[in-house]
């Protein structure tokens, strides 16, 4: 697969979706990650349209985008392990999580009456360009109904959310295609609530110590991290070299399947970016394929725990484990 052309953001639909967001409505908004369902994340409105539109459990708290660092400091109060990162990773896929300030003025839904706000810059022209129309930050959580697979492209919204979003931003494919990495900052402790799109290393060569990992036993630190997610409606068996006969195939690199009755591939040549950035285009069209022929398994290949296939890895058990 080639790089995704950027398609520049038009003026009139940027104005477009601004007033749609002032008017308290939601847009899908692409990012570098995935798309997001965006509505003002100053308005309690607008946020439980969110989880309405997304039939998502109230407990689960939402990011809120913003353009940069100074943005943030409106909301959170920014330690300096916080700016170091920001500095280091904004805009892109690291989503941090701070504790809001008490003059944030950010609807208490957003956050599910937490003292914690989860916040991002996007890596993204359109995104940034919509943040700065409209002045204010953006609610987006993936714009798929909740426990589906997130959406890479505008017709993957259309088809999870189809009428009850009032305007899809095209800005193409999604150049990431996995979600941002989650961080939680606790003094100067930085916890992985979520493996996403920027990579373990890289942000540990930042903090200068490993990432700490939430305490077992806890209630799930980010409260969107139940077990059973992304779920398409095909059983999948994870680390398989080969199909059993009448399954379907996921491979990456050289353990491409030609026996498969329907196979992908992730990324021929083993490049774990690559197959992030097909991951969610890949399990959607074999699991209509697969839907399709009757086919009621995927076996899929083993991915490597480096760099991004730890947050690849991550959705696929999410996408394997069994339905709650
Ligand atoms: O890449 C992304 O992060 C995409 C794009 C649209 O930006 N957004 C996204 O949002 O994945 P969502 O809502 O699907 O996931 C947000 C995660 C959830 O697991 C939620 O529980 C967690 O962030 N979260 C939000 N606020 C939190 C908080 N205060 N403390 C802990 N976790 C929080
Ligand atoms: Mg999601």
């Amino acid at each position: 697969m080639t790089e995704p052309s950027p398609i520049a953001p038009a003026p009139g639909d940027i104005a477009r979706a601004a007033e749609i967001i002032r008017a308290g409505r939601l847009v899908a908004m692409p990012t570098e990650t995935v798309y997001g369902l965006a509505g003002d994340a100053l308005s309690d409105a607008a946020v439980a349209k969110i989880y309405e539109v997304k039939a998502r459990p109230q407990f689960n708290p939402l990011i809120a985008h913003v353009s940069g660092p100074a943005m943030a400091g409106r909301f959170a109060a920014l330690t300096p392990l916080a700016e170091a990162l920001m500095a280091a990773f904004w805009p892109g896929p690291l989503t941090l999580v701070l504790p809001r300030r008490a003059d944030s003025g950010l609807s208490n839904i957003l956050t599910a009456g937490l003292d914690t706000v989860a916040l991002r810059a996007p890596d993204n022209a359109h995104a940034q360009a919509l943040i700065a129309e409209t002045d204010r930050p953006l609610a987006a959580p993936s714009a798929n109904p909740s426990g589906a697979v997130s959406p890479t492209l505008p017709d993957h919204v259309r088809a999870g959310l189809g009428e009850s979003v009032d305007f899809i931003l095209d800005g193409g494919p999604c150049r990431i295609g996995v979600e941002s990495t989650i961080i939680q900052i606790d003094g100067t402790d930085a916890i992985l609530l979520r493996p996403g799109g920027l990579a373990r290393a890289d942000i540990e060569r930042v903090v200068g110590a490993p990432l700490k990992l939430p305490q077992a036993g806890a209630a799930p630190a980010a409260p969107g991290m139940l077990k059973s997610h992304y779920a398409p409606g095909v059983a999948l068996r994870l680390n398989r070299r080969k199909a059993e006969p009448g399954e379907a195939f996921l491979g990456f690199g050289s353990t491409d399947d030609f026996n498969a009755v329907i196979s992908a591939n992730l990324s021929q040549s083993g490049d774990v970016r690559e197959a992030a950035a097909n991951l969610f285009t890949c399990l959607r069209s074999l699991d209509m394929a697969c839907a399709k022929a009757g086919v009621e398994t995927l076996a899929v290949a083993p991915v490597p725990d480096e760099g991004l296939g730890e947050a690849i890895n991550d959705r696929l058990q999410r996408a394997a484990a069994p339905r709650q």
